[in-house]
């Protein structure tokens, strides 16, 4: 599949961004291997409870840390020790800033010795990492997913692999533009308004359509959604139909060209002062599984399409070459990035039929 070069994105080779690695349950006393960004890395949860990210191989002699189930590190437990990981090969232990801190049979202990560790955050069930190819500190916070993760009448998303699409990630992020597969792919049946409004690193889709299922009256009520992108990893949407629905779509580079990607929805059950019956949380759930179904949708697509580099756009279809502008600021340094911005920011309205059918909507500012 086609790399980052390919489509002319810009310096890196991938984005820079808040990307999701893992489910927090996967990071375990017993350190798992993952693979993003071309790297080799392992994860691992410390007795004091952190999840730690680090990479894969031993700087002594390059040993896997992680693909292990033989040795006796593994075999008496010593794997892990409070927050730090004893490599398999010699028992070189590296504490959770990388740094060696025992070797079973040498008081000298070189300063070299070192582990690159990256940085991680866990928030919202999920493990995160800031991923810079400067090497630089955030530039923008993780998202607070509307501040509902955990919160009383809210169900917790369950977020669920849906594959490794070989495929670059900026074809998932078209997306977002993509106003003409709303339809065929996706089931609206009267698509009343679509726009675009880009801000900095976030793009807002705003989508006003009737639809064949997700509404309580099928072709007949509004189903509404504010769907936003902070950054080149995290789609988030909030959705309105049935029930109250903040959905999330994550997706991170496993290697240039090959794409993780995962999805999950909460649900407003009720107003959280007394428990949701039984009832009503298999009807949420419900409601969950048809929206990553509707994902499913598109990744069935995306799983069999060949590279787009450039788009055979018409001006009906959605603003795919602004969208591509907006994106190449997460492959260019901080002030090409900031340059990029100030060229993508603003608004683009694809349709717009909402006093044609006597509508308007606060979730599309006017
Ligand atoms: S290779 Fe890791 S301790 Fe020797
Ligand atoms: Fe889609």
């Amino acid at each position: 599949m086609s790399k980052a070069a390919d489509y002319g994105f810009g310096a890196f080779e991938f984005p820079r961004g808040w990307f999701m690695i893992a489910n927090a349950a996967e990071a375990t006393e017993t350190p798992a291997p993952v693979r993003f960004f071309g790297t080799d890395m392992v994860l691992y949860r410390g007795k004091s409870g952190k999840a730690h990210l680090v990479e894969a191989y031993c700087p002594h002699m390059g040993a896997h840390l992680a693909r292990n189930t033989t040795s006796y590190i593994v075999l008496d437990g010593e794997h892990v020790q409070g927050d730090s990981i004893r490599c398999p090969f010699h028992g070189w232990r590296f504490d959770e800033h990388g740094q060696c801190d025992h070797i079973p049979y040498s008081d000298f202990v070189p300063k070299a010795a070192c582990l690159k560790t990256y940085p991680v955050k866990e928030f919202a069930g999920i493990i995160w990492t800031w991923h810079d190819p400067e090497g630089l500190k955030p530039d923008y916070p993780l998202p607070d997913f509307g501040g509902h993760y955990g919160q009383p009448g809210w169900l917790k998303w369950d977020m669920i692999h849906l594959g490794d699409l070989d495929i670059h990630g900026c074809e998932i992020v078209d997306n977002m533009a993509d106003y003409g597969h709303m339809a065929p792919v996706h089931g609206s049946t009267e698509c009343i308004y679509f726009a675009n409004e880009f801000i900095g690193h976030v793009v807002h889709q705003y989508f006003g359509t009737r639809h064949r299922s997700a509404t309580a009256n099928p072709g007949i009520d509004m189903l509404v959604l504010d769907t936003w992108r902070t950054g080149p990893g995290i789609l988030e949407s909030d959705m309105l139909g049935v029930f109250n629905g903040f959905w999330l779509i994550a997706s991170t580079p496993i290697d240039d060209g090959l794409e993780r990607i995962w999805s999950g929805m909460m649900v407003k059950v009720n107003d959280g002062a007394v428990p949701a019956s039984e009832e009503d949380v298999a009807a949420a759930r419900a409601f969950a599984q048809n929206g990553i179904h509707g994902l499913g949708q598109d990744v069935e697509i995306w799983m069999n399409k060949r590279e787009c580099i450039n788009p055979m756009a018409l001006p009906a279809d959605g603003p795919y070459g602004r969208l591509r502008t907006w994106y190449r600021q997460f492959y260019n340094p901080r002030p090409k990035a900031a340059e990029l911005q100030q060229r993508s920011n603003g608004r683009t309205v694809t349709l717009d039929r909402r006093k044609e059918v006597g509508l308007q909507s606060e979730t599309f500012p006017a």
